[in-house]
């Protein structure tokens, strides 16, 4: 059982198709595993059950900060729960798997928001506000040998996340793809997605992905 709170982003097929990727990683009592933008702390929550030695989770918004939290306690595990940033809040810190699923739908405007339920998914006109800076980011966290599993949408850029980790020295691949309908948000969004050329007039589905970026040891 997984407690939702109103305004936390509720597990779905993201979560989903990152989960299965990271069932496919092997952890044992060494691993030290951090989630980016973990939201109820689902994905946080599967990597302390496959095994891994320590669990950080962070996220920005202060109610799936406690609702992770709590998460962990109703499952006996010990996660770490920390609010902050991106890796902002463990700067000095290495991760053996960064896992992430963060906010990478493409907005009306590059404004952030920095309170509600939006904040779990608006990324700016492309998608990439926050996929940009994790890409930037994770590798200076990410131990020898260690590896990030990323998700997000096609409509956001995958060649630009395989180029930008590329570039930090990362050998990148694709392990997760699945089609999916569009939700509330991309409906609603429809018409100005079209109007950008970010889908055509017909689109009803999206493609969600996860990568893989893997630091050479
Ligand atoms: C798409 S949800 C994913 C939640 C969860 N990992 C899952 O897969 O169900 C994205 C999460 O990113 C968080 N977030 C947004 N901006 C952030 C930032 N700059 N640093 C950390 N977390 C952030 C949101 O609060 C939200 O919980």
């Amino acid at each position: 059982m997984l407690l939702r709170t109103p305004g936390v982003y509720p597990p779905q097929d993201d979560t989903w198709l990152l989960a299965g990727a990271l069932a496919q990683h092997t952890l044992s009592p060494l691993t030290r595993v951090l989630d980016i933008c973990t939201g109820t702390g689902a994905l946080a929550l599967r990597a302390a059950a496959q095994g891994a030695g320590s669990v950080t989770a962070i996220d920005i918004s202060r109610r799936a900060v406690l609702t992770a939290r709590i998460n962990a306690r109703i499952h006996e595990r010990m996660i770490r729960v920390l609010q902050g940033s991106l890796t902002t809040p463990v700067r000095a810190e290495y991760f053996d798997l960064v896992i992430s699923n963060p906010p990478y739908v493409p907005a009306q405007d590059d404004r952030l928001p920095d309170t509600g339920v939006a904040q779990a998914w608006d990324a700016g006109t492309d998608g990439r506000a926050l996929l940009d800076r994790i890409c930037a980011q994770v590798p200076d966290v990410l131990a020898p040998g260690g590896t990030l599993l990323l998700a997000q949408s096609g409509l956001s850029g995958v060649d630009k996340t395989q180029v930008m980790l590329e570039e930090q020295g990362l050998a990148v691949d694709v392990v997760a793809r699945r089609e999916i309908p569009f939700g509330p948000v991309l409906t609603a969004r429809r018409r100005m997605l079209a109007a950008r050329g970010i889908i055509t007039a017909d689109q009803r589905t999206e493609e969600i992905v996860v990568i893989r970026g893997r630091q050479h040891t």
